[in-house]
């Protein structure tokens, strides 16, 4: 097994209904893929299976060729996975110095400060509570919470969601930066422009698998594709 992130046949859901019916996907180090797909398809629910959130029923997922699967998240997030969930969930009442802290690990390659450094806007709102940041800076501050376990793999579920324009293209940006780090990221998004400048790479699931795989490159020339599997283009 070669891929940092191997995720076999991944079968997951709710009470009463089956939400994930045979995901496989993989993710090389380094390696940036959007997961794409109408509302309510199990995106969200594939990012929160691979993270040990939602328990699988079948399948399995091996990161750097461990099997964690249905392992609690703190130990799929020591086996190197991070994830920076749709909705952000920063915690209100603390600070961002705060909300760092809480993340922070005594060891690895990132510290307060480096992430201070990449995203000094936090830095500048070191202070200020949670519920006093606007909606991209809050993005950041999950962002840098995800870094703070010094991950090789973030899972970035709709980062754009609610964001201005603007602040979008600032999210990219730091996004494009980290994948130039080394990071592997999978990042499922609407705003179709921050994924395709972040990913080399598109997959699209539809109720509950994945029915077709490309490049950036490729799907983007196809839009008849993208419009019968999205309803874009
Ligand atoms: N906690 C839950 N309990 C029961 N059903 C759920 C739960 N979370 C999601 N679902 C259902 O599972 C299905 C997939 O939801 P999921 O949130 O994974 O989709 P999604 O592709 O992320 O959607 P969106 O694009 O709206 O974020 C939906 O039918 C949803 O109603
Ligand atoms: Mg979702």
């Amino acid at each position: 097994m070669s891929a940092l992130l191997e995720v076999e046949d991944l079968v997951a859901g709710y009470a009463g209904s089956r939400v994930l019916d045979g995901v496989s996907l993989s993710l090389d180090a380094g390696e940036a893929v959007t997961l794409l797909g109408r509302n309510g398809v199990g995106k969200t629910t594939c990012m929160e299976t691979i993270m040990g959130l939602v328990k699988p029923s079948s399948g399995s997922v091996h990161v750097d060729g461990r099997d964690v699967t249905g392992r609690p998240p703190h130990v799929v997030s020591r086996s190197g996975v991070a994830i920076v969930p749709q909705g952000r969930r920063v915690f209100a009442p603390l600070t961002v110095e705060e909300n760092l802290a809480i993340a922070a690990r005594k060891s690895g390659e990132w510290s307060v400060k480096r992430v201070y450094e990449l995203m000094p806007r936090l830095a500048e709102r070191r202070s200020n509570l949670g519920s006093q940041l606007s909606g991209g800076e809050q993005q950041m501050l999950a962002i840098g919470r995800a870094l703070l376990c010094s991950p090789r793999v973030m899972l970035l579920d709709e980062p754009s969601d609610g964001l201005a324009p603007t602040v979008v293209e600032q999210v990219g940006k730091i996004l494009v930066d980290l994948a130039q780090t080394g990071l592997a990221i999978l990042i499922v998004e609407q705003d179709l422009r921050l994924a395709f400048d972040v990913a080399d790479r598109v997959v699209v699931m539809t109720k509950g698998q994945i029915v077709h795989e490309s490049t950036v490159a490729e799907f983007r020339k196809d839009a008849a594709r993208a419009q019968a599997l999205l309803g874009v283009g």
